[in-house]
């Protein structure tokens, strides 16, 4: 079968190198999103960014699969920094994800989960070897690791202790958790990568100001030299 790429992120600025790189596209609104349909290099690719949190980026990511019908998700982007070896600009690809805002422990459940779901959800095994096999070929350092998810600019070093005291995270942002949710339940394999914006501490906002652009145009092009792979 013929695969269509679904490319994601949660801000414009997160897309729009992506939209730069593949250069012509139908835009297409549907949803109160708009899709960006290519044929990039001979494979079908859509584009969208879903807006911030996990409600729309789950919206997006179910009409990238359901309606669109997409058959893998890359999702490009920006990330609060946990773990003290992430710099800004690092980028880090989730091996698994959580909610880290799901919180249902006053009946005794873990932190992240639900009955029916799980606390943490895996990445596709295959497309974190094929970004470690881009990330050698460009000789840039990806880390892998834990990405925590929840409805919350961190910017506060208690949140991120709590955060790493249930999740051992690595990083954490907004939409990865939630996608992961979709594509898992859709058997949809994909992939979360995140570049550092800031180290979600009291100067968080400010750093992300700073950042959020360059970094996430180093989060977009490695995405797109994984697609560049993926085709191939
Ligand atoms: N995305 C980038 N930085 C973040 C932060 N500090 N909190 C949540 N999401 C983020």
């Amino acid at each position: 079968m013929m695969q269509k790429i679904a490319i994601m992120g949660a801000m414009p600025e997160e897309i729009a190198p992506i939209l730069e790189i593949i250069g012509e596209y139908k835009s297409t609104e549907y949803a109160g999103n708009i899709y960006y349909e290519a044929t990039y290099k001979g494979c079908e690719i859509v584009v969208a960014y879903s807006k911030i949190g996990k409600v729309f980026s789950t919206l997006t990511a179910a009409t990238m699969i359901e309606h669109f019908a997409c058959t893998t998700l890359l999702f490009s982007g920006v990330a609060g920094g946990i773990n003290p070896s992430l710099k800004i600009g690092d980028l880090i690809v989730a091996t698994k994800l959580s909610q880290h805002d799901l919180d249902i422990t006053a009946f005794g459940h873990p932190m992240g989960y639900v009955p029916g779901g799980s606390v943490f959800i895996d990445t596709s095994k295959e497309l974190i070897s094929i970004a470690k096999t881009v990330a050698s070929e460009l000789e840039k350092t990806l880390k892998e690791g834990v990405i925590a998810t929840g409805d919350q600019f961190v910017h506060n070093e208690t949140i991120k202790e709590n955060i790493v005291k249930h999740f051992n995270a690595d990083a954490l942002e907004m939409e990865g958790g939630s996608v992961a949710v979709v594509c898992d339940a859709l058997n949809i394999p994909f992939f979360i990568l995140r570049a550092i914006s800031d180290t979600a501490d009291t100067d968080a906002s400010f750093s992300f100001d700073e950042f959020m652009e360059s970094s996430a145009v180093i989060s977009a092009e490695f995405v797109m030299k994984m697609v560049d792979k993926i085709i191939e």
